[in-house]
């Protein structure tokens, strides 16, 4: 499985990418604003600076509503970096943006898929990746992680190359379980990263080596 990060913040890419296994980063409008707020830089300066920071795909996305101004923008964006990925909202005008923007050799993240069909349109208009949010299922009492299922076996009916991005992770489960139903990407929060590594059993057996060793220093 592939991981990305889920945020804008500079600080937390930075350390991030230290650990040596980002794959990518999605960002998104709420995401990017709220960096642009933090550090003062402009939009496009932060995706620059994040797409130094990480050999992989990095998602900036569109905010037109009509496909031309979609395309337009994606020219924009994509004159950034090479790594640079184009986040399209999954409607009609997204769709046909969508085409043309893969067409001009720019890669696609097709966001907001909330249902299978959304996901096989996306597919089938040749986007890159798609970004179920599970999450914001899960918070309408719907079990997110089941339209991740169903679109991995859609894809795998027609050998679609489309990669499924487990987006709106809220928590370590969430990436267990998308694990185990084989998704190709997580794209986590930064502090769902940091529980990840978390288990009391593994802090109290690094705190009982280091004192049994130190019963032996002196011998
Ligand atoms: O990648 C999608 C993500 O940014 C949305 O997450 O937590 O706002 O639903 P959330």
């Amino acid at each position: 499985m592939k991981f990305f990060i889920d945020t804008a913040n500079l600080d937390e890419i930075k350390q991030a990418s230290e650990l040596g296994l980002l794959d990518g980063v999605t960002t998104n409008p709420t995401l990017l604003s709220r960096e642009v707020e933090r550090t003062g830089m402009k939009p496009n300066d932060v995706l620059k600076k994040i797409c130094e920071m990480v050999n992989g795909p990095i998602s900036a996305e569109v905010v037109s509503l009509e496909s031309d101004g979609m395309v337009k923008e994606a020219e924009k964006l994509s004159e950034i970096a090479k790594n640079i990925c184009i986040k399209v909202p999954i409607t009609k005008e997204g769709i046909k943006a969508t085409r043309k923007i893969v067409d001009k050799g720019i890669m696609v993240n097709m966001t907001l898929i909330f249902s299978v069909n959304q996901a096989l349109l996306a597919a089938k208009a040749g986007a890159t990746f798609i970004s179920p949010f599970i999450g914001r299922l899960d918070d309408i009492a719907h079990i997110g992680m089941d339209l991740v299922e169903d679109i991995m076996v859609v894809f795998e009916n027609y050998n679609f190359s489309t990669e499924v991005i487990v987006a709106s992770i809220r928590h370590p489960l969430h990436v267990v379980e998308a694990a185990l139903i084989g998704a190709d990407i997580s794209t986590i929060p930064f502090t769902v990263i940091d529980k990840m590594f978390k288990h009391p059993l593994t802090d109290i057996g690094i705190e009982r080596f280091l004192a049994d060793w130190k019963k032996v220093q002196n011998k």
